[in-house]
């Protein structure tokens, strides 16, 4: 067994990231493993039959234990909180069993809205936020395709003692062991815009031309509001100081082709009638501009199509 002190995981959210982590963690030996799901019925139904991962032909299959009750796993070491970001809010205070002060916390969330609710929940340990470019697609309840390779990077939010900087190196090691590509980063809030970016120009007109990622790069249309909403995402970040790295429209389709037969997920969210990020990605790129007052006309275009495409089912 390896030397650790991750002795206890939860993954909370079995959606499509959620499912590929946990997975990805099962193949590992020593961790006690969880997944926690706030469906009662779904839950059952993860811990009587696991969890699949489909790879290209390739099926594996994985035993996990499963619940929708934080008390019966209680305190663990790490917290993977992989449920989306409109879902924080509720979700945060229903966690506090499962936490000490030396549990960390991981939050997997995409766009920029997470970050605000993470720091308002004043949780007993220390917060850290994983940004990757992995691609998962859910096919069913606990059944997850992979969509293409990403890197992660882990980075705390705000304020981290040396034990949590400790335990951050050593969920890093475990998901490299886990055969995902990982680095810890100084300064998370780069990566975190880095990955903006890249969700600016991709997931809302995914979910509007109801596509693959890869598609979009066939499209002369999609391709120049991809450019332009990703450009004027960059302008913002630069206005607020933030490095982001260099050619934002080139690694935008650089990951458009390495999850290229992805169904992202804010077109899945719209595929299974719920709530999108959106609010944390074009909608938060508007809301920054706005105060800067820097024009963003082509995020609150794809902004108001998708709030459209939600007012569709949402009120039903
Ligand atoms: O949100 C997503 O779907 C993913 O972040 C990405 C990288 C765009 C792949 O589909």
């Amino acid at each position: 067994m390896r030397d650790t002190s991750l002795q206890r995981v939860v993954i909370v959210g079995p959606g499509a990231l959620g499912c590929l982590l946990a997975t990805s963690l099962c193949r590992m030996t020593g961790e006690e493993i969880w997944v926690l799901d706030h469906d009662s019925q779904r839950a059952a139904l993860l811990q009587h039959s696991g969890l699949t991962l489909e790879r290209g032909d390739h099926l594996e299959h994985f035993p996990i234990q499963a619940t929708a009750d934080p008390q019966r796993i209680g305190p663990v070491d790490l917290v993977l909180l992989c449920v989306k970001s409109p879902a924080l809010g509720q979700t945060l205070p229903s966690l506090l069993p499962l936490f000490t002060k030396k549990t960390l916390l991981l939050a997997w969330q995409n766009g920029i809205a997470h970050l605000s609710v993470l720091l308002g929940a004043k949780l007993p340990g220390a917060v850290a936020l994983a940004v990757t470019s992995l691609g998962a697609h859910l096919v069913g309840p606990g059944r997850v395709r992979f969509g293409g390779a990403g890197a992660t990077s882990l980075g705390f939010l705000g304020e981290a003692s040396p034990e949590a900087r400790l335990a951050l190196q050593e969920v890093a090691e475990l998901f490299r062991l886990a055969g995902l590509a990982t680095q810890v980063e100084p300064d998370i809030m780069v990566q975190v815009w880095n990955k903006l970016l890249v969700n600016v120009g991709i997931n809302a007109l995914t979910a509007i031309q109801n596509c693959e990622n890869g598609r979009l790069l066939e499209n002369g249309e999609a391709l120049a509001l991809m450019r332009a909403a990703v450009l004027e995402a960059a302008s913002v970040a630069r206005a607020k100081g933030i490095a982001i790295a260099p050619e934002p429209v080139a690694r935008t389709i650089a990951v458009c082709k390495a999850t290229a037969s992805n169904i992202s997920s804010m077109l899945q969210d719209v595929r299974g009638n719920r709530q999108t990020e959106i609010e944390g990605i074009n909608g938060a790129v508007l809301a920054e501009a706005r105060q800067l007052g820097l024009p963003a006309p082509v995020n609150a275009k794809l902004f108001a199509a998708v709030k459209g495409l939600e007012k569709g089912y949402l009120a039903a």
